[in-house]
């Protein structure tokens, strides 16, 4: 601790929503506003603090909704700009924060401010995206891919140039060497600051700004035919350029007018340089992004010693006053439990919600969901449509939130638009409840135990160590009596090791609580202890 106050997004436990799938209000199949106000106290209950919600602004859902045709408005069908006023504040009443998804990287094609900038060479707009003129012999202006695949330039034909996009052509990158587009941008925030939301996630924020030059991106040497044809160069000049910061420092600025608001950014970068984007000291405070999302737990194998090493670099690399923070899933990534198995994921929760930082939680990880089994035929993703049978597709991770047993799952009435998963017979809300041991159960504890002990939400970290596949560490306040120690079985046998001296607070298996420990402890597969020490 830095014997500064604590903020509300230090102590607490970050909740994602995608909002086409959590909650159905009004029989199209698909989630919505009133939607998610109908569900708030389930959250409560859980005990989450924020709640981030992907992208509700109005959207040809090119990529459902990351595709924003106006950033000040909510699409029709996820309700109306009156259901998002009374879902803050519905959230703000029962104690909760609201985090908003922003797209700062790209607008849809059909923003009028796109539009616009097609329009005409001459538009006062054109200089707002990135437009370039093809090679001499027509090709494109440069090696730069789309992260959908294929090449990031599209030809518009109106006016003879190309235009670039990180995404889907439907996806045209705002050029943020312009300062107005900016300044467009910092005023669109101010309008949800301004409705009282307590903070943004922004989307790619280290894509942001691109080679002013438009250079040739490297090659990639380990790039093998049949993988996404986005790595087969190096984002040498499409990611991370030094001039990003100076942008995340401008959007901060916008939000430290408020009180209280926290920038989270979406990352996808090595330790050092994910720490930098929370920005340098400026009168004793850090000024980029409270929260660049660490993803480490999504990229590093499952194994007690990477594991490990992985806390040891993070917590070795962040800048002083930085507060850390881990995810474990999100509407882009594998669902865990498929990803390590479910035993394993009993072990991962307990690892997310006791690690030093702020944790973040994908919705339906609670209960344990799997992925979904999608046919060819229910693909809606254009990451799976624009290269199949690669391993692309993101459909498997949003599928509903299974509330109950019943036909829809409790999400919707009428036909959902990605199929229920088929394990909601046991893995659903209503059951879960019900079972005093139930993959939510643990989570509802975990959560209640990290909310009690400011060891665990405050506290320091120390001992990390792993041995024979268990992970081990402590956590303490110091000068604090109350300490805790945590042990993990990440690997595929029982193990035997040494624990210190305590009682057992919780395990992940949701036995044993109040029994003595000291010495040589047994913990099976995917077990989690968490003792507290004497
Ligand atoms: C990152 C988002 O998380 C992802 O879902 C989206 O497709 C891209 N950005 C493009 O906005």
């Amino acid at each position: 601790m830095t014997g500064q106050a604590r903020l509300w997004w230090q102590d607490g436990i970050v909740y994602q929503i995608y909002p086409r799938s959590y909650q159905d209000s009004n029989g199209d199949g698909i989630g919505d506003l009133p939607g998610i106000e109908s569900r708030l106290d389930y959250l409560v209950a859980l005990g989450v603090d924020a709640i981030w919600i992907s992208p509700f602004y109005p959207s040809p859902m090119a990529d459902f909704g990351y595709d924003v045709a106006d950033y000040i408005g909510v699409d029709p069908i996820f309700g109306t700009l009156a259901d998002l006023d009374k879902l803050i504040e519905a959230v703000h009443a029962k104690g909760l924060k609201l985090i908003l998804d922003f797209v700062p990287n790209h607008s849809s094609d059909q923003h009028s401010w796109f539009l616009e900038s097609r329009s005409s060479r001459e538009n006062p707009k054109r200089d707002w995206y990135l437009w370039r003129d093809g090679k001499a012999d027509g090709g494109y202006p440069n090696n730069w891919m789309s992260n959908f695949g294929g090449p990031g330039w599209t030809w518009d034909e109106g006016t003879q140039q190309f235009y670039y996009h990180s995404f889907l052509k439907e996806q045209p990158d705002l050029n943020w060497h312009n300062p107005e587009v900016r300044a467009a941008i910092y005023d669109s925030m101010r309008f949800w600051l301004d409705k009282g939301v307590d903070g943004f996630r922004m989307d790619v924020l280290w894509l942001l700004i691109k080679d002013p030059e438009f250079r040739d991106n490297l090659p990639n040497p380990e790039w093998r035919p049949g993988e996404s044809s986005f790595w087969s160069v190096l984002p040498t000049y499409t990611a991370d350029q030094p001039e990003t910061h100076v942008i995340v420092a401008e959007m901060r600025a916008v939000l430290d007018k408020y009180e209280q608001r926290v920038l989270i950014g979406e990352i996808y970068l090595p330790l050092p340089e994910l720490v930098r984007y929370y920005g340098v000291a400026e009168n004793g405070q850090l000024d980029g992004a409270q929260m660049p999302f660490n993803f480490r737990l999504i990229q590093t194998d499952w194994n007690a010693d990477k594991i490990a090493a992985l806390i040891h670099e993070y917590e070795g690399v962040l800048p002083p006053g930085a507060w850390p923070n881990w995810v474990m899933g999100n509407h882009d990534q594998p669902r865990i439990a498929t990803r390590i198995g479910v035993d394993q994921a009993r072990a991962a929760a307990m690892l997310l919600l006791t690690l030093r930082g702020t944790p973040t939680v994908y919705y339906g990880e609670e209960l344990g969901m799997l992925n979904g089994r999608i046919s060819p035929e229910q693909v809606q993703d254009p990451a799976e449509k624009n290269q199949p049978g690669i391993g692309m597709g993101r459909d498997p991770e949003r599928t509903p939130m299974l509330w109950d047993a019943s036909a829809g799952g409790g999400f919707t009435t009428e036909v959902p638009w990605l199929p229920l998963n088929a394990e909601r017979g046991t893995v659903n809300v209503a059951g879960e409840l019900e079972e005093p041991r139930s993959m939510l159960a643990l989570y509802r504890r975990l959560i209640e135990l990290r909310r009690m002990h400011p060891a665990l939400h405050a506290g320091e970290i120390h001992d990390v160590r792993s041995k024979r596949g268990v992970l081990a560490y402590t956590r303490s306040v110091p000068g604090s009596e109350n300490r805790f120690q945590v042990l993990l079985n990440l690997s595929h046998e029982v193990q035997t090791v040494t624990c210190d001296h305590g009682h057992i607070v919780l395990t992940t298996i949701m036995d044993g609580a109040g029994s003595p420990v000291g010495g040589p402890v047994v913990i099976e597969v995917g077990e989690g202890l968490l003792i507290q020490l004497n």
